[in-house]
């Protein structure tokens, strides 16, 4: 969500990005080369997603189960990603796009998510992440916060983190700035995969909002530019695409 703070409405608000998922093919052909390039790294086997919210991943992974902390009727069960309802080792794969950087705790959820993993089984996560040009950009362009000091800025007065607060750079302090900490945090997981992405393709579609920025057309060229972008991307990307794995 682009905001940094619970809606008054959550519901609304996932029905609102249900009707421009459904509007926008711009936006549809941003996570399906998502999922194509997720696809290769699932585990045979069974799929969970964690903070679905408007559930378009039912889509993508038909197969998927769905829960988020928000009840919708579209999901399977409602579920903190710090305490699934799953019993331990008894999925092959948790999947979130968009999750982590809303977490209190991102390393409790992966903690968790490796609790419910199969030995072998996999995580596999889509997150902001920052880069020179998207800290520019999601500066300009995004409302959540962009801090490396920590999972969250503490709001002033130390209230409590709600669970629509989101750092774009979660991700760079949980798998660099913290990278050393990673064997004691998680002993269960090894790192897969770390690919970095997304220079044009949700920007260009305007994430969630009701237009993207420029016609189909223009969109399917701009997002074939992503794929030849590679080596400027730790300059460029936006994203950052991982695969973890649990130990056997
Ligand atoms: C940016 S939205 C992403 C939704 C969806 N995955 C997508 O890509 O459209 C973040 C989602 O995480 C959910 N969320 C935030 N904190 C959560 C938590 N502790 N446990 C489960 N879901 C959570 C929010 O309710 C919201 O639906």
């Amino acid at each position: 969500m682009s905001q940094n703070q619970m809606p008054d409405d959550p519901l609304q608000e996932l029905l609102d990005r249900r009707r421009i998922w459904a509007e926008k093919p711009q936006l549809r052909l941003c996570y399906e080369r998502w999922a194509a390039m997720m696809r290769p790294y699932l585990a045979p086997g069974g799929l969970l997603e964690v903070g679905s919210g408007s559930g378009l991943s039912k889509e993508l992974f038909p197969e998927v189960l769905l829960c988020d902390i928000v009840r919708a009727p579209w999901l399977d069960f409602r579920a903190d990603c710090m305490r699934l309802p799953v019993g331990d080792s008894s999925i092959e794969n948790v999947i979130a796009f968009d999750l982590l950087h809303h977490a209190a705790d991102p390393h409790s959820f992966l903690t968790e998510a490796a609790r419910v993993l199969k030995p072998g089984g996999r995580i596999l996560l889509m997150e902001p992440y920052i880069t020179p040009v998207s800290y520019v950009g999601y500066k300009a362009l995004h409302h959540e916060d962009v801090y490396f000091g920590g999972y969250h800025k503490i709001p002033e007065g130390g209230a409590k983190v709600d669970p629509w607060q989101g750092n774009l750079a979660v991700a760079n302090v949980v798998f660099n700035r913290m990278a050393a900490e990673w064997e004691t945090r998680q002993p269960d997981l090894r790192i897969v995969r770390r690919d970095l992405l997304s220079f044009f393709d949700f920007q260009m579609a305007a994430g969630f909002k009701p237009r993207a920025y420029v016609p189909m057309g223009i969109y399917r060229l701009l997002v074939k530019l992503d794929d030849v972008l590679g080596l400027l991307m730790p300059l460029l990307a936006f994203r950052i695409f991982l695969v973890l794995e649990k130990k056997s």
